[in-house]
């Protein structure tokens, strides 16, 4: 396989982590590295051993080296620079959630048709061991008919009004941030919901500090689902079935242990799953595999998936009056 030639835009916490994980990755190079500062770029690229280091986001995307573009800024930027990235016939791994609303979802989607490239949101838990094998017992049957999915994210970061995680105009809070996980988990194992109920508690900055959501479903299940900024809370997701249930233990959304319960033979099974590097390697070889084999996305996190995730997100935002 040809190695393929990586760019990091934002060089914030997630694109440190991720740039550990790339450098495992025996078809990925990461070749170059961009801030809005050059010596954060610079030492950056020094760190990692990138060959270029740019102290902006158009100069990487214009790169003709470059094949595959992945975007870690603030949310509120992805679509712009995945935009671009894509114009410049860039492939494109954006940070979740890709876009802020469906209808950047839908230009993207059109764009990296149009320029035959790869577009993917980056929701590393979709590789993970653990959701493969989750999804294996589901079509195994092995907790029988699903009733209802649970699931929970809550951590307690510094109030920092100024911070991506609280500040309107950059995409602040809870549900586009950690919210997307369990939202994700429901899309992945119940599909779209025929009703969304939903409730929050904002901040002074106008975003949701907590978001409580039930989902109903044309088949009776239900989904059970919370992100708040304002307490640590468990991180686990449990899935109820007619025969038993599933639990991804904490933090869930990159879970190494998954428990089944069986109820009719009283039985508990433990699997120990673990993920390779920071866990960003699975989602990053399917980046590679799915370019090498000239796919436009991935049929693991395929573009209607993240359309139907974004709708969800938007119907959530109404009920609770999020705007942006
Ligand atoms: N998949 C995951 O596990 C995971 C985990 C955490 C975060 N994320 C996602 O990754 C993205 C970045 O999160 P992060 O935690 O890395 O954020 P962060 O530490 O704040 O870094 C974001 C970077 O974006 C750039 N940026 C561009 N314009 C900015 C602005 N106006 N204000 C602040 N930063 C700006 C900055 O890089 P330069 O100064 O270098 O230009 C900054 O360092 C988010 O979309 C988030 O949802 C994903």
């Amino acid at each position: 396989m040809k190695q393929l030639n990586w760019g990091i835009i934002g060089l914030g916490k997630m694109a440190r982590i991720f740039a550990e994980d790339l450098v495992q990755v025996e078809t990925a190079r990461l070749y170059a590295a961009a801030s809005r500062t050059i010596d954060k770029a610079t030492a950056f690229a020094t760190d990692f051993n990138a060959e270029k280091a740019y102290s902006s986001y158009e100069e990487l995307i214009e790169d003709e080296k470059i094949d595959v573009v992945y975007i870690a800024t603030p949310h509120a930027f992805h679509f712009d620079l995945a935009m671009q990235s894509l114009r410049a016939k860039k492939h494109v791994l954006c940070e979740k959630p890709m876009c802020m609303n469906v209808q950047q979802t839908k230009e993207l989607i059109a764009e990296a048709k149009k320029q035959k490239r790869f577009l993917m949101e980056a929701i590393w838990t979709r590789f993970m061991p653990t959701t493969k094998k989750l999804l294996e017992l589901l079509n195994e049957n092995r907790i029988g008919k699903l009733i209802s999915v649970e699931a929970d994210f809550g951590f307690k970061p510094k109030m920092n009004l100024e911070s991506r995680l609280f500040k309107k105009s950059l995409g602040g809070g809870s549900l586009l941030d950690i919210g997307i996980y369990p939202v994700f988990l429901s899309l992945l194992c119940l599909g779209k919901p025929s009703k969304i109920n939903a409730l929050a508690r904002k901040t002074t900055t106008g975003v949701d500090y907590s978001c409580y959501m039930l989902f109903d479903y044309a088949t009776e299940e239900k989904a059970i689902l919370k992100s708040t900024f304002e307490n640590q809370t468990p991180c686990e997701a449990e899935l109820f079935g007619t025969k038993g249930s599933i639990k991804l233990h904490s933090r869930f959304h990159h879970s190494e242990q998954l428990e089944v319960l069986d109820e009719q033979r009283n039985t508990v099974e433990i699997f120990e799953l673990p993920y390779q590097g920071n866990g960003y390697i699975h989602e990053i070889e399917e980046v590679n595999s799915c370019i090498q084999q000239g796919k436009t996305e991935s049929n693991l996190l395929s573009h209607q998936f993240s359309l139907d995730l974004v709708k969800i997100l938007e119907d959530v935002k109404k009920q609770i009056g999020l705007t942006y």
